[in-house]
């Protein structure tokens, strides 16, 4: 652990991702003892009190209604549990998601392996509520709960040759029974330009709806990149590593010629099997028209600025 962790926080601050696992902890020990009496199932552990969420929502949350807690968690892509949208919430239980190592690799003056709390520490959590924008043309609003992605990252001191970071899903066939079908090249891989992973917008998401995240959403750390297709937004990250050329990506090995390595919300750009001009919030009977950028074109258009946009989808 190459990390000193800040002394305790003042209590005016966001409680620090440590404190929400050993109160998760708490709450399971509470739970237990509780259960002769209560026989409902254990509550998500609560994150960060409501008020102060609403205090950090910050500039670039969406003023839109989220979509209800139970859509979000049952209607998942996360197919290292099932290529069904149920599945994510039927066979997840099983998933272990604390202990937690992160391993830090490549280009950058501090690679190792460190606990999810030495990953995180010393940083706040801010809630952000963004629209996801799936590939197959639905989307949802998500309060998320979590730490930018740049605030984390630059703690790892990437050096000059780091031009990409790259992120891997756990490899754990056993509690993650969609990995034994080869429908994808396991473990999942994602990958961002490092100007792209240093934006405000880009988010390691610990939580969601004020609470732990659930193991469908990708507990307990994902990445969540709200101006590109759900996809490139990988789960349950075990590794990242800071790299000079541009990194293979799941989605990108399966389907060259569908999935790009960029993968920019773009209504102008086609998929090749279906449109991508609109989208259907899920929970609305009419579709919309989907925005570039997936609506956060004024902080991100200009890291494509002279890009082609059809050539680089
Ligand atoms: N990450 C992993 N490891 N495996 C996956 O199958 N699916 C992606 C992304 N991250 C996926 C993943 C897709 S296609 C989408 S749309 C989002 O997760 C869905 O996130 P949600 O289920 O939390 O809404």
């Amino acid at each position: 652990m190459l990390i000193r962790r800040q002394p305790a926080l003042r209590a005016s601050e966001i409680t620090p991702p440590e404190l929400f696992w050993q109160r998760r902890r708490f709450l399971q020990g509470a739970a237990v003892a509780g259960a002769a009496m209560v026989a409902s199932p254990l509550p998500a552990a609560r994150l960060v009190p409501d008020q102060q969420l609403v205090e950090l929502r910050g500039r670039y949350s969406t003023d839109e209604e989220p979509t209800p807690y139970k859509k979000v968690t049952t209607y998942n892509n996360f197919y290292e549990y099932g290529t069904n949208k149920g599945d994510p919430a039927a066979n997840s239980g099983n998933f272990k998601p604390r202990p937690w190592n992160v391993a830090v690799q490549g280009e950058c003056n501090r690679p190792g392996s460190y606990d999810l709390e030495d990953f995180f520490a010393p940083h706040k959590l801010e809630e952000r509520i963004y629209r996801l924008r799936c590939v197959e043309a639905w989307s949802m609003v998500i309060p998320w709960v979590g730490v930018p992605v740049a605030d984390v990252l630059k703690r790892f001191e990437p050096n000059s040759n780091a031009r990409y970071v790259a992120f891997q899903t756990v490899y754990r066939p056993e509690e993650m029974p969609g990995q034994k079908r080869k429908v994808l090249e396991w473990p999942y891989r994602e990958g961002l330009r490092m100007d792209e992973a240093m934006n405000p917008l880009a988010l390691f998401a610990v939580g969601l709806y004020g609470e732990v995240l659930p193991n469908q959403n990708g507990a307990p750390v994902r990445l969540v990149v709200p101006w590109k297709y759900g996809f490139k937004s990988i789960k349950s990250i075990v590794s990242i590593a800071f790299t000079r050329e541009e990194p293979p990506t799941s989605w990108n090995i399966s389907s060259p010629g569908e999935y790009g390595f960029y993968s920019n919300v773009n209504p102008a750009v086609d998929h090749p099997r279906w449109s991508q001009r609109r989208e259907r919030r899920i929970g609305d009977f009419f579709k919309r028209d989907t925005l570039p950028f997936n609506g956060y074109a004024e902080h991100v258009a200009g890291l494509y600025a002279d890009m082609d946009l059809q050539q680089n989808y």
